[in-house]
């Protein structure tokens, strides 16, 4: 691979689970945490999406709250609001995975910029990474608010490219969502795509650089000049 000048990485579901809210949906409704936390994943990943269709952005935890909300109604559970507030809270704490702070610690030590480029808003972005303590090793935090579109839009991408300073092919994009690794590609970045599910990829007509099944293996793409 070419000279790499900067790693991008996508933040739920790459960097920090988005599952682990799982856990405090279990203690609010004990048998339905891991089908409600799947739903309202899917659910928000929808109204990002639709939103951005429609040209009718909204924030990121504005979002979430939404698709909550609307996954309450469709399960009919009956919580309080005081609840769906704690379950939005719990999105702010999101845990690191495992392999996040050590594929971190390595990249750090390689010098090279990393940023994060997420669909949350600043305040998620900054709520999410500071509560995990590995704010230290981004160089950029960067969200979409300032484009008010959601990735795929290569609106969205760009900000990458323009913040960090450098061409998209001189950059690795690393994504465990298929779809944002398709959205990357289609831009023009170097792509990593971190299969954590051991699942298709989508059929969007373009590939990732690397299939990987752990963000341990990025440090020697970024090395290997
Ligand atoms: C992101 O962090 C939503 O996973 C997506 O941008």
């Amino acid at each position: 691979m070419r000279n790499i000048k900067g790693v991008v990485f996508d933040l739920y579901g790459t960097l920090y689970d988005v599952h682990s809210v799982a856990e405090q949906c279990e203690a609010l409704v004990p048998g339905r945490g891991a089908e409600i936390s799947a739903l309202w994943r899917q659910k928000q990943l929808e109204y990002t999406w639709l939103r951005s269709l429609m040209n009718r952005y909204r924030p990121f935890e504005a979002i979430t709250a939404d698709a909550l909300l609307h996954v309450c109604k469709r399960l009919s559970l009956p919580l309080v609001d005081s609840q769906r507030a704690e379950l939005c809270d719990a999105y702010l704490q999101l845990k690191p995975f495992s392999d996040t702070a050590p594929t971190l610690r390595q990249l750090s030590a390689l010098g090279l910029p990393i940023a994060i480029l997420s669909n949350g808003s600043v305040h998620s972005i900054s709520e999410v990474v500071q509560h995990s303590g590995l704010e230290a090793h981004f160089t950029h935090l960067i969200s979409v608010e300032r484009v008010q579109v959601f990735k795929p839009h290569g609106s969205a991408y760009e900000l990458g490219v323009d913040i960090l300073g450098a061409r998209r092919e001189d950059l690795l994009f690393v994504s465990s969502n298929a779809w944002d690794a398709s959205g990357a590609k289609d831009f023009g970045y170097n792509v990593a795509w971190v299969n954590r599910g051991g699942t298709a990829f989508d059929e969007l007509g373009v590939r990732p650089d690397f299939e990987i099944s752990s963000l341990i293996e990025v440090p020697r793409f970024a090395a290997a000049q």
